[in-house]
Order: C-alpha cells, then sequence, then structure tokens
C-alpha cells in the first residue's frame, strides 16, 4: 500500500517538501494555519519565489496527488507519515530558537491521530528537543493509536530546494522505533536506489547533524570574512586567496566567497540558537567561538557602510544605490539580509538610497518601506553618487561599467560581493573598491 503524507507547516521547508513527495508519488496534504496561504497553494500559487517549485506544484495541485488544508483533524485522518515543518524563529529579544509552532504541532496532532501513524520531525530544533516532544506524544495519544516518531533533518537551500529534496547528499534519521526507520526507508526509497547515504541514528545526534553543519558554514564564511580585514588593511587580494587555499581537497573552495556575509533564515537564527542551547546545558564556553562568527559577521555589514561614508565624504544629500536586496540571489526573501539591513543602515544616516532587487524589491518594501524602490538596474543607477553590489545576481554579475556610466552622477561602485572584475571598472574610470580588498586613496 502507498503511504499517505501530510505536511504540517507550508513554509519554504514544508512547501518543497510536499510538492516534492507528490512528485515522488505519494498523496500528500499540507496543513497550515494560515488560511490565505493554503488558499493560494489549493489554486497551485507559490507565495515566494523558488525555482522549479510553482511548476511542481501546479503539476501535483492538477494531478489531485497534492492537496492542502487548515484543518488538523483531516491531517490526523488521512496521513501513514506526517512531517513537521513548522518554523522555529529566533525568540525576541534572546538568542533561543521559538519552539511553540513545533510543539502545538506534535500535541494537537497526535491528540488527533486515531490510527497508527509516523510523526517526523524536520524543523530546525535544539538538541534535546525530540526526547521532550516524544514524550509530549505519549501523553497526549489516544490509546487506541500507536504513534511512531523521528527525527529527520533538512538541509535544503533556498534557491536549489527542489534538487536538495529530491536529489539529497544524505539523509539522516534519528529514531528509537525501527519501525519508523523501516517506514522512511520507504518514504525515500527513490533515493536510497542511487545510494544516497543514509544515516540511521539517534535522536540528539539527528538534531546536531543540522545545527553542526550550519554553524560549520557560518564559520567558514566568517573565516574568510576575517582574512578580509587583514587584506583590507596589508594588501592582497581575497578571491585569490580563497582559490588558494581552496585547492587544499582538506579545505574546499566552496563557501569561501567573501563580502557582506551570510543572513537568510537559517545560519544567523541557527548559530544563536546553538549557543543559547548549550549555554543552557552548562556548557557556557563550548560554543563561544560562534558569538565571535557572528560578530565577524555583522561586522561586514559595518564595513560597507563605513566605504561607502569614505567614498561620500558625507552621506546627507548623496544617493546611493543598492544592487540587490535578498540575502542572496536566486531568492526573494529578505530575512536578516545584509543587504537590506546595510541599506537601512545607509538611509538611517542621511543617505537617500534607491534599492532594486530581480525578485526581492516586494519583501524588502515589507520591511523598510521608506527605501526608494526601482524595478531596473538603469532606473536604480539613475543619478547615483555611488553604486553598491550586495547580492550577486547575475544580472549585477554581468553588469559592464559602460551599461551604467550613463545613468550615474559619480562614476564610483562598492563591490560588497567579490564578484565584478576590478581591473575591468577601473580601466573605464571608475573609483572601484570592495570588500576584501585594501582601498587605495583616491
Ligand atoms: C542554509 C544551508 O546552506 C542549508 O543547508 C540549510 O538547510 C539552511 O541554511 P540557505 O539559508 O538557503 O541555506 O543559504 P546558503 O546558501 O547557505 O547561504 C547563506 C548565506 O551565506 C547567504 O547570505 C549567502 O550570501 C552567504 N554566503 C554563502 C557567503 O557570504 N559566502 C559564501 O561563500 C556562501
Amino acid at each position: 500500500m502507498t503511504l499517505r503524507l501530510t505536511v504540517i507547516g507550508t513554509g519554504y521547508l514544508g512547501a518543497t517538501h510536499a510538492a516534492c513527495m507528490a512528485e515522488l508519488g505519494f498523496e500528500v496534504l499540507g496543513v497550515d494555519t494560515n488560511v490565505q496561504r493554503i488558499e493560494e497553494l489549493s489554486r497551485g500559487e507559490l507565495p515566494f519565489h523558488e525555482p522549479e517549485l510553482p511548476a511542481l506544484l501546479r503539476k501535483h495541485v492538477a494531478s489531485g496527488k497534492l492537496r492542502f488544508t487548515t484543518s488538523i483533524q483531516e491531517a490526523a485522518e488521512f496521513g501513514d507519515v506526517h512531517f513537521i515543518a513548522v518554523g522555529t524563529p529566533q525568540r525576541a529579544g534572546e538568542n533561543a530558537a521559538d519552539m511553540q509552532y513545533v510543539d502545538s504541532a506534535i500535541a494537537s496532532l497526535a491528540a488527533a491521530i486515531r490510527k497508527d501513524a509516523l510523526i517526523v520531525g524536520k524543523s530546525t530544533v535544539p538538541v534535546g528537543s525530540s526526547r521532550r516532544l516524544k514524550s509530549i506524544i505519549h501523553d497526549v495519544a489516544h490509546h487506541g493509536a500507536k504513534i511512531d516518531f523521528a527525527w529527520n533533518p533538512e538541509f535544503l537551500r533556498e534557491g536549489f530546494a527542489v534538487q536538495d529534496t529530491l536529489h539529497p547528499d544524505r539523509l539522516v534519521v534519528g529514531t528509537d522505533s525501527p519501525s519508523a526507520d523501516q517506514k522512511l526507508r520507504q518514504v525515500y526509497a527513490a533515493a536510497l536506489r542511487r545510494d544516497t547515504p543514509y544515516i540511521s541514528t539517534d535522536f540528539e545526534t539527528a538534531e546536531l547533524v543540522k545545527v553542526a553543519a550550519n554553524a560549520f558554514l557560518a564559520t567558514k564564511i566568517s573565516f574568510i570574512n576575517a582574512f578580509s580585514e587583514v587584506v583590507e588593511v596589508v594588501g592582497g587580494d581575497i578571491r585569490t586567496l580563497a582559490d588558494a587555499i581552496g585547492h587544499d581537497a582538506r579545505i574546499g573552495r566552496r563557501f569561501l566567497n567573501a563580502g557582506a556575509g551570510f543572513g537568510g533564515g537559517c545560519l544567523p537564527k541557527d548559530i544563536r540558537a546553538l549557543q543559547a542551547r548549550v549555554s543552557e546545558l552548562g556548557l557556557d564556553h563550548t560554543m563561544q567561538f560562534l558569538n565571535e562568527i557572528d560578530e565577524i559577521n555583522l561586522r561586514r555589514r559595518e564595513r560597507v557602510v563605513h566605504l561607502v561614508t569614505e567614498e561620500l565624504g558625507e552621506l546627507p544629500g548623496k544617493t546611493v544605490a543598492i544592487l540587490g536586496s535578498a540575502f542572496k540571489p536566486n531568492s526573494d526573501d529578505v530575512r536578516d539580509s545584509p543587504a537590506l539591513d546595510i541599506a537601512a543602515k545607509l538611509f538611517n544616516a542621511g543617505a537617500d538610497v534607491k534599492m532594486y532587487d530581480p525578485k526581492a524589491n516586494k519583501n524588502a518594501a515589507k520591511r523598510f518601506p521608506r527605501l526608494n524602490y526601482c524595478d531596473t538596474l538603469p532606473e536604480v543607477m539613475e543619478g547615483a553618487d555611488i553604486g553598491v553590489l550586495l547580492t550577486e545576481w547575475d544580472e549585477f554579475k554581468m553588469m559592464k561599467p559602460y551599461d551604467v556610466e550613463q545613468q550615474v552622477k559619480q562614476k564610483k561602485i562598492v563591490d560588497g560581493r567579490n564578484v565584478l572584475n576590478p581591473q575591468e571598472w577601473k580601466d573605464a574610470g571608475w573609483r572601484f573598491t570592495a570588500l576584501g580588498q585594501r582601498t587605495e586613496a583616491p
């Protein structure tokens, strides 16, 4: 019998997981408390930008394999396997993760289940959560229902969410139940046939794999950005440095792109939540280095503000054109985006800030409505005293000095992602500065 799946929480992770599971042939029910979102998804409309996902969503809404509901009761009756994909945002004013959505999703689902079922957590949670959640399930479960439980962290990247879900580089399952493990092997049979590594482990390891991976990636980025600070003083070229150490297979070149640093809905909050969790465990010093990683990252944003101020002499009366507002290219997500943060800082310091992002204008305007949003690259550069590239969209990477020289007031550009060719801009008569390069006297 084919398993019927539900996915509770239809944000980035949940909507992607639901559509991909339908693509694998399962009947899937997506569940969310957000009525508007459920209506949009039911019409096959995706409320955020993610390549490949709209087509998959439309295909399976049309085929009937993928449906959406706001009813947890309906989910409990429908599903054999329930994936929990609700958010664990940073708690306001604290570093710790807010577990209220996971807790209430699992408690209400478990209380409504009347048959044998498996609940699988996918959200990123503090270590120790699974055991706590397992006992909640035990407390609320109907005596007629046998509910299995597993933790199966998700490693998908925005912009590659479909590929990462359909072709994961590994699967991690934490459980103490052989039948849970066996059911998940059934769910992931397609990946297992391709010999995708399947790591079957305990709850704590599964929870930690996710936060350890994100902490490592954040550390890599801040590591190279710390060297940017050195290069900015002594001279040298951060890209060449990253290329050269990246050739060492033990180090690897990926995630060594120096620039305005990391943002988004995961890396920043996950390293903070990890610190908060280990402190709770009495291990105050163990993850202290992550505080440094966070600080290096945030200092990059200050550095851009400083560079722009230096280049312009003063900010009031000057027009700054910001290229990009998403936290990374191929996404319309502006959560903790370095670009938007830098734009807001420049605005608050008195600059006239124009901003253009190929996909994220709308979300940026919701968070920071007072900037002057533009619809094209020439429009944002019109009248600019300086251009500041902060999200490395292809459109910006391919930009040539002569594409925008007619529009600008002053030929000044800051490369906040190290993606432009400095010589090309200098040869065209521009004043070119970048993160991770020493600024020459004007
Ligand atoms: C991340 C993890 O990669 C993913 O495995 C996890 O499931 C969720 O968190 P995501 O938030 O989509 O994914 O973004 P990612 O591609 O990791 O980039 C994070 C941030 O780091 C972006 O702001 C990006 O611009 C920045 N970054 C990345 C750098 O500054 N330099 C790099 O070399 C790489």
